[in-house]
């Protein structure tokens, strides 16, 4: 058998996709709460916000991340506007229902994250909530009962919007120590529930910038946020340790797999960097515990003085993290020349590739990519693999008799499980796979619901119409089959 017995299979999902229940449990509101819906041939959605005089203004996001707001500007809520996070698909309620579905599929793992706004709706000057952290204590219970070990992250794409408006969010150094009295909270109170964890989501995706067009102000704005977010993330790793030994704490970096699109040496040459400069710059402080010596050539081309402190470097050094968590959906080209078409993607934008079908949302689908990008990171880094989100975003039909014929989603899993499978017999170490959005949810690009990536169907709309009833998808008794024969069966 390719994969071993105690290889982990589940889905990955996040607090702010799927749970709803935005203003209850004593939760405060996050960015996304105030964000719309758009569509698939939409540049993507957009938070809204009031201006002095009433009127509505408006912010676009890389992915699911919003510029604060202009100082005049302020969070409100518009009757006219459907902001789908607030709903989600309604876990906040549904858990019981969502985890016995998942058990049946024969789950053994499950990875969400906690909402910060839950647990410290205003900060540490607020204090915990304690109706918060009983949510996330039933649910662990409710895995726990199913034997559905929790791999939990701890930060993704819900920044309080406390934070914005107290600190105005990662530039400040402040947030460090918010950060890491939330993970203390976390870890501490569900000591006996959880022991597999991640800091931060795609924590890389604050190296984008590099890639719009942009001034040295953004640049150093960017590089000081992801210095404290990376202080912040080795701070925890040394807590969760010191809590309980048996803590094992993972980083989360949005994959990328590129090509250059010619065989132009500075095509080559320019892809190369930008796997340096977008994954290996994170990568490299999370798991080899120091900045690459490319850091510089970085900081130097961007203007960049990082603030930092003596400490930041001894805690960078001692709080490794110990497996590679992270995501792939697809791969893009790379090139100096112009004439190429661009493509799209949930946050990577680069150039066509001919050789390569594209996904309804225009992303292109590429199964020997994933295998490719294993290799290429596992050479790099040693350590084990953990694949935490890989999936197909599509619209999907419910049948009169109310079935889900997913062929697209299940020949997409099945063609990149199998790449999986040729990496692990190649000699990867792979030790989890967890498709992403097993139960339909909100798209953190678009915010729309219609481009689901579950096995689980949620009645609802663009626009939260719907039953919110689950139904199970032809793609729910093929991961199933999958996980029975330990991925051998993948017809
Ligand atoms: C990942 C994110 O990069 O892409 C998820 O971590 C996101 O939050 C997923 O949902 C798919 O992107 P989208 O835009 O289709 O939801």
């Amino acid at each position: 058998m390719s994969f071993s017995k105690d290889f982990l299979w589940g889905t990955s999902v996040s607090a702010a996709q799927i749970e709803g229940g935005w203003n209850e449990g004593g939760k405060a509101p996050v960015q996304v709460d105030f964000a719309n819906v758009g569509s698939a041939s939409s540049s993507g959605r957009q938070l809204i916000y009031k201006k002095k005089d009433g009127s509505k203004g408006q912010l676009t996001g890389a992915y699911a991340m919003f510029p604060h707001l202009p100082e005049y500007g302020e969070y409100a809520s518009f009757d006219d506007i459907y902001y789908s996070n607030r709903k989600a698909s309604d876990f906040y309620h549904h858990y019981k229902e969502d985890i016995a579905l998942m058990a049946e599929m024969g789950f053994s793992t499950f990875n969400t994250s906690i909402s910060w706004a839950r647990i410290f709706p205003h900060g540490i000057e607020g204090g915990a909530n304690q109706e918060g952290i009983e949510f996330y204590r039933k649910v662990f219970k409710e895995l726990k009962k199913y034997h559905i070990e929790p791999i939990i992250t701890l930060y993704k794409y819900d920044e309080p919007i406390y934070f914005e408006q107290t600190y105005g969010g990662w530039t400040n150094r402040q947030m460090i120590d918010e950060f890491v009295e939330f993970a203390r909270v976390c870890l501490t109170e569900y000591k006996d529930l959880v022991n597999k964890w991640i800091t931060f989501n795609e924590i890389n995706v604050l190296m984008l910038f590099r890639n719009l067009p942009h001034d040295q102000k953004v640049a150093q704005k960017r590089y000081q946020e992801l210095h404290h977010q990376l202080v912040a993330s080795a701070r925890t790793v040394k807590l969760a340790h010191q809590i309980n030994p048996q803590n094992k704490v993972g980083c989360m970096i949005a994959g990328m797999c590129t090509y250059p699109l010619t065989p132009d040496p500075k095509d080559v040459m320019d892809n190369y960097k930008y796997f340096q400069d977008i994954f290996c710059y994170t990568a490299d402080v999370m798991i080899r515990g120091q900045y690459p010596s490319f850091a510089n050539r970085m900081w130097k081309e961007d203007g960049i003085h990082l603030e930092t402190s003596e400490n930041d470097w001894k805690d960078l050094k001692e709080g490794t993290v110990e497996f590679l968590g992270f995501s792939y959906y697809m791969s893009q080209c790379r090139t100096t020349h112009t004439y190429a078409n661009t493509t799209k993607g949930n946050i990577f934008t680069g150039y066509e590739n001919p050789y390569l079908q594209k996904s309804e949302w225009g992303w292109q689908i590429d199964p020997l990519g994933f295998k490719n990008f294993m290799h290429l990171i596992y050479d790099r880094y040693q350590i084990p693999l953990l694949v935490i989100e890989n999936g197909l975003g599509a619209k999907d039909i419910v049948e009169s008799d109310g079935t889900i014929h997913d062929d697209y989603r299940i020949n997409y899993l099945r063609e990149h499980i199998s790449a999986m499978k040729e990496a692990v017999e190649e000699g990867v170490n792979v030790v989890g796979y967890t498709t992403w959005g097993g139960i339909d949810l909100i798209s953190a690009s678009t915010g729309q619901m219609e481009k689901r990536y579950g096995l689980i169907y949620v009645d609802t709309d663009d626009q939260g119409e719907g039953t919110y009833n689950r139904y199970r998808k032809d793609s729910f008794y093929w991961y199933k089959k999958v996980i029975e024969s330990y991925g051998e069966d993948l017809d």
